[in-house]
């Protein structure tokens, strides 16, 4: 049987989260995977998630199948933090997905159905699994143009050239905020004229929101999603509860479809459904219940608001900091783009010999491409970082 196989190509990102592990030095700094890091370099479990599983721990009774939609009181949550009130719910849908990906490929699945072998337009970079996402939902890839490797800022012109030239059977992806891999985001305006060129070409959009609140804030992060959801007829929204509930490996995610009317919208959660069971049958439930038991309490909400915004300004300082130190060092502004990208991320366009030098000397991972994970940056250490960093881009 297996004879016919080849050795599949593995994502990159988790290739490389083993490489760090099995790295013996311990002056070793990760800027790799996308997990958030407190100052003692751990990812740690948040308040309000223990005390919510605490909860849950002394009152569940059963753990009987909720249904293919999975935890629809989750999904209600995640509905009103994400669009706050902005769209009619007789022409909202949801399901839970296995994590942000899971939600992601239940929507996929579900536009493959709609246009087989249809083209979906991915940013240029992007996040590596969307491409093999798309894929493997029966959909074409193509890109359009997203960032100027020399401003470090979105290419929006180039950009624009691409969206404004779509049809209708087109599929856009769009990240909803904190972009990955570039850190660079669309300004307001921006996603103004980026959802004005919609409305003309009648392009379909998809959003994937893996990082709410890790910007400038869940309802400044929610800005573009809202304007997608608010003045088109439909759009799909793939919203991730990993990294601003910290609950990477519980899967909570929510599948979000917005149909034009009540009716479309019943046969889009049908078609989400169908999905759902003819693949993995029922979606995990611990992190959707945690991330409930959160949103519906005032104290726990509060406790986890005020943590998520520790998080997210601790990532802006340590872009702050390293963006000095650099600049410090070297009396140049050129990486000065680190302070002003946002969310988790930040591209720094060094060549990958470049990139696999830093590692094997000194011990400083990130992706291939050049992508790092601000809160990896060890604030007791910025300017030894910086000092590799400068040795690294000549
Ligand atoms: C990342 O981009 O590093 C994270 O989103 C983890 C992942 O699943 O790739």
């Amino acid at each position: 049987m297996f004879e016919t196989l080849q050795k599949a190509t593995l994502d990159k990102i988790f290739v490389l989260m083993a490489e760090y592990a099995a790295d013996p030095r311990t002056n070793k700094i990760d800027l790799g995977v996308g997990v958030y890091k407190d100052p003692q370099n751990n990812t740690p479990i948040m308040t309000a998630v223990k005390k919510a599983e605490q909860r849950i721990l002394d009152t569940a009774k059963t753990k009987t199948y909720k249904g293919v939609v999975g935890n629809k009181e989750f999904s209600q949550a995640i509905v009103d933090l994400t669009l706050g009130g902005t769209v009619d719910a007789a022409r909202i849908r949801c399901v839970n997905g296995n994590g942000g990906t899971g939600a992601l490929m239940n929507l996929l699945f579900v536009l493959g159905r709609a246009r087989p072998k249809g083209r979906i337009f991915i940013s240029d970079p992007t996040w590596p699994n969307h491409i093999p996402l798309a894929e493997n939902a029966n959909l074409t890839v193509s890109s359009y143009p997203y960032f100027d490797a020399a401003t470090r800022k979105v290419d929006f012109d180039a950009m624009m050239r691409v969206i404004d030239s779509l049809g209708s059977d087109d599929i856009v992806l769009l990240h909803g905020c904190c972009h990955n891999p570039t850190g660079a985001n669309l300004t307001h305006e921006q996603w103004d004229i980026v959802v004005a060129s919609l409305k003309r070409t009648g392009a379909f959009p998809l959003v994937d929101l893996a990082y709410l609140g890790f910007g400038d804030g869940i309802d400044e992060d929610a800005y573009g999603t809202r304007k997608v959801a608010s003045e088109l007829p439909e759009c799909m929204i793939a919203f991730s509860a990993s990294k601003n509930f910290g609950l990477y490996r519980e899967r909570a995610g929510v599948s979000i479809a917005i149909a034009k009317d009540s009716a479309t919208a019943d046969i889009v959660s049908s078609q989400m459904q169908n999905v759902i069971r003819g693949t993995i049958s029922q979606t995990p439930d611990h992190g959707a219940e945690v991330v409930r038991v959160i949103l519906e309490d005032k104290e726990l909400r509060a406790e986890w608001a005020a943590e998520l915004k520790g998080m997210r300004e601790r990532m802006k300082r340590l872009r702050v900091k390293l963006a000095d130190a650099i600049r410090r060092k070297s009396n140049s502004k050129d990486f000065d783009f680190i302070a002003e990208h946002s969310g988790m991320f930040s591209l720094l366009g060094l060549p990958g010999d470049v990139v696999q030098k830093l590692k094997t000397e000194d011990g400083v991972y990130m992706i291939n491409d050049s992508r790092i994970n601000v809160a990896g940056i060890p604030e007791d250490r910025v300017d030894e970082l910086a000092d590799y960093l400068l040795r690294a881009a000549g």
